[in-house]
């Protein structure tokens, strides 16, 4: 008798799938609408029970519903309120019907809710992008890679690679969304009902396109549950890179970029400190969100059809995930809509350490000297620069031409940062043209959005 309270908390999902209320009240009216449609409840009774509901549903908006640990979970503790309400009546609207398919289409209703939620909180982020670049066109930084500067570029195409991925994560949640729009309501435990239900009828009440074709599949799929934290990691997986970004680009050695002090936080001892705490934490908690992608995938591995009682382990690692990707899009956006960006900072980054070699080569090329063997003219000549602490454009024409007699006078305009970006007109390319016809794109795509 002592384990009775444990046996209770260990297998009650309430504590958590309260959050479903609404989307289980919703589906019920159109279950017992129906049932009344279809005589397998009496016009009168279906009238009742959906009068109820829709007073439920109404608290439940006003977070007055009190939910009971003794009732198991939602699906429970909604019907033991509708019976409060209405009396008896209330027994029979859960004819024709099982919790499986219940909490089936209860999650279905919530991840295609979501889906919608996310895809507008990424958009809101994609647009404060696209506003930033268009405002910073002339900004000029490194571009690093293995994070030693590698070629200059501008601001807005870095920020405008974030845009494009963004853009593939909004792509996958509509992917998602089609498939979490398909009604698994009507297959009652697993198997179909006797009863004359109109499953179609209840796909319609609910906005589903379509419903599933088999019962089994109906009630054990949860695939755009794994779908959609699947396609969150991989958000907030580009969430935290730009975090890491914007943790070195806020730092002394990088000083690219001042965060506004709402998102940076002070040491509780070292007086000088600027945290950016944010951008750490959003950083973070992506692991919560890739451990909720494992946990699921292997909660459902070893499942035989059809539902089994692990599937309720489901909920907590989408609700924590919904939290966790919502909190970070908005959170981000404010965040990076309110920084400062240092353009000096980044102009005198962009032209230190060599990152016009490789325009110099290209000089070379250009005139002919195959690029192998520009590139170790090249090579020799940042070596010397180094050593004797001075850069590629000041060393004199004479130096160069001992060097290479392609080298001529326009070989220092071919040097200058300016040139070296704008020069990158490729498509997709850093050139301020290229960016431009990039933003343009960007621009059109986030406008037919709102
Ligand atoms: N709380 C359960 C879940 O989330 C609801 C379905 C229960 N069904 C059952 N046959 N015990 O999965």
């Amino acid at each position: 008798a002592d384990s009775l309270p444990l046996l209770q908390e260990y297998s009650n999902s309430i504590a958590f799938d309260w959050q479903l209320a609404p989307y289980d009240i919703r589906g019920s009216i159109a279950h017992v609408t129906m049932l009344g449609e279809c005589g397998i409840i009496s016009a009168a009774e279906s009238e009742q029970i959906r009068a109820g509901l829709e007073q439920l549903a109404q608290e439940a908006v006003e977070g007055k519903i009190a939910f009971s640990l003794e009732d198991e979970d939602v699906h429970m503790n909604v019907e033991r309120l509708l019976h409060e309400k209405i009396g008896p009546v209330a027994g029979k609207l859960h004819t024709a019907r099982s919790r499986n398919d219940q909490v089936a289409l209860d999650m279905h209703l919530y991840v295609r809710e979501q889906c919608s939620n996310v895809i507008s909180d990424i958009s809101a982020f994609q647009k404060v992008l696209v506003t930033l670049a268009e405002k910073h066109l002339e900004v000029i930084m490194p571009g690093y890679t293995h994070l030693q500067r590698a070629q200059p570029i501008l601001f807005a195409h870095h920020l405008l690679a974030y845009f494009w991925m963004l853009e593939r994560d909004c792509g996958r949640f509509s992917d998602c969304q089609k498939r979490a729009n398909q009604s698994p309501l009507g297959a009652g435990a697993l198997a179909g009902t006797t009863f004359p239900i109109n499953r179609k009828r209840t796909a319609e009440l609910l906005e589903f396109p379509s419903v599933y074709p088999n019962s089994l599949d109906a009630v054990s799929d949860r695939d755009f549950v794994v779908e959609f934290i699947s396609a969150a990691a991989l958000t907030m997986t580009h969430l935290s890179r730009f975090c890491e970004e914007i943790v070195l680009w806020t730092s002394g050695e990088f000083r690219f970029l001042r965060l506004r002090d709402t998102y940076s936080t002070g040491s509780s001892i070292m007086p000088q400190k600027k945290n950016p705490d944010h951008a750490e934490l959003i950083r973070g908690k992506s692991g919560r969100v890739f451990g909720a992608l494992i946990s699921l995938l292997t909660t459902l591995k070893g499942l035989p059809l059809a539902y089994n009682k692990d599937m309720q382990e489901d909920k907590e690692g989408i609700f924590d995930t919904v939290k966790t990707l919502r909190g970070a899009l908005q959170i981000m956006a404010g965040m990076v809509e309110t920084a400062e960006v240092r353009s000096a900072q980044m102009r005198a980054a962009a032209g230190a350490d060599f990152s016009n070699a490789t325009d110099m080569a290209d000089y070379l090329a250009a005139r002919g000297m195959p690029f192998r063997e520009a590139h170790e003219v090249v090579a020799k000549l940042v070596a010397h620069c180094a050593e004797n602490n001075t850069e590629l454009i000041k060393l004199p024409l004479e130096f160069l031409k001992k060097r290479s007699q392609l080298f001529a006078e326009d070989v220092f305009q071919a040097l200058e940062v300016q040139h070296v970006v704008d020069r990158r007109i490729s498509e997709g390319g850093t050139g301020t043209s290229a960016v431009k016809q990039q933003l343009l794109s960007a621009r059109e795509l986030v406008s037919k959005k709102s």
